[in-house]
């Protein structure tokens, strides 16, 4: 009875499922896209050039690199036809999946900007750069993807929902920055729109911390431009991004940090009670039944006795 009761009320507090491309089966499609200039010749590698070798050596090294430690990059090939590139996965996206989705976005490179020499291609969980010049060097973020849910929290609460967003994403910046991943999440509450708020910083393990922590920094004071008052919203970068959903869109660590107390997912959850109600009605009807049973065989019994 115990262990039934333990396993309804530990149902009745799983996340909700994540709406979006976070469900089982991940459908990966190219979340967005850079080509650089392919107006200009020197701007194309031609298809049968060293570069394009180096690039292909790229798109098998980089992805199978990755799908082992969630990063990658390096110079292809020597000067002047060198082929510099970079791939990323999202720190909870990992092993063949991560690799997965780096093939993926070395195909799509072509598929969308065909022989352009300067490509960049966002998924969800993974990202890709690659240049004919040195980009590796320094910690540049550009080109930096924006996207941003289209649902607003209410009107009257968009002041003190920007501000936790933006308290949220400067706490979970610190964190990232400051373990060797380059990578942490937070959550809070925002009880006037009764919304929990996931947050998600990372930054290519390369940077340094303050390298990092500064190209956060970036991004962040960005955000009320292009994100105040959304529910949720993103801006991606070669070097580092800042994500926020009201849905945990993420996989959950013990280590998230928390920084506001989180609303109770389960209030007013119809889901809920209908656990609750077995969870209770279940025993006391078994136990009921039990009593019943018990008592009219031992009336049978004193009934035989006096016959
Ligand atoms: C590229 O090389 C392949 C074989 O190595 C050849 O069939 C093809 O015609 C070449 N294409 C160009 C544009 O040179
Ligand atoms: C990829 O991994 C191989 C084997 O560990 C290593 O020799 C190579 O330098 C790596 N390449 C890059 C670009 O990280
Ligand atoms: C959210 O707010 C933005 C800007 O204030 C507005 O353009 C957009 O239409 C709003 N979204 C919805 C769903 O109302
Ligand atoms: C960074 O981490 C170190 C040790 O892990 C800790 O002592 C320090 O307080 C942290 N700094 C910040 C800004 O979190």
């Amino acid at each position: 009875m115990l262990a039934l009761l333990l396993i309804l009320v530990s149902a009745s507090s799983l996340p909700a499922p994540a709406s979006g491309d976070e469900g089982a089966v991940p459908v990966i499609n190219a979340f967005s896209h850079f080509c650089g200039p392919t107006s200009d010749a020197d701007g194309l590698y031609q298809p049968n050039s060293t570069f394009a070798a180096n690039l292909a050596s790229m798109s098998a090294v980089l992805p199978k690199n990755a799908s082992a430690s969630g990063f990658s990059a390096g110079a292809f090939g020597r000067a002047p036809d060198t082929a510099y590139g970079l791939a990323l996965c999202r720190w909870d996206y990992t092993g063949d999946d991560c690799g997965a989705c780096l093939s993926r976005a070395f195909k799509d490179a072509v598929n969308l900007c065909g022989r352009s020499k300067d490509v960049t291609v966002y998924h969800d969980q993974c990202h890709i750069r690659f240049y004919s010049q040195d980009f590796l060097a320094g910690a540049v973020n550009s080109p930096e993807s924006v996207a941003s849910n289209m649902n607003n929290v209410s009107r009257g609460n968009v002041p003190a929902f920007d501000g936790l967003v933006t308290s949220l994403a400067n706490a979970v910046a610190d964190r990232a920055s400051n373990v060797s991943g380059r990578y942490a999440t937070g959550q809070a509450g925002f009880p006037p729109d009764k919304i929990n708020v996931y947050g998600l910083a990372q930054c290519t393990p390369d940077l340094t911390t303050a390298q990092c922590r500064a190209c956060l920094a970036g991004i962040i004071k960005q955000m009320p431009k292009f994100l105040s008052g959304r529910v949720g919203g993103r801006i991606l970068g070669v070097r580092c991004a800042v994500r926020y959903e009201k849905d945990i869109f993420f996989e959950t660590t013990g280590d998230m940090v928390t920084l506001t107390p989180l609303l109770d997912p389960s209030k007013g959850s119809s889901n809920t009670h209908t656990l609750w109600i077995v969870a209770i009605a279940v025993p006391v009807t078994v136990l009921i039944c039990g009593f019943l049973a018990c008592f009219m065989w031992m009336r049978r019994r004193r009934r035989r006795v006096y016959n």
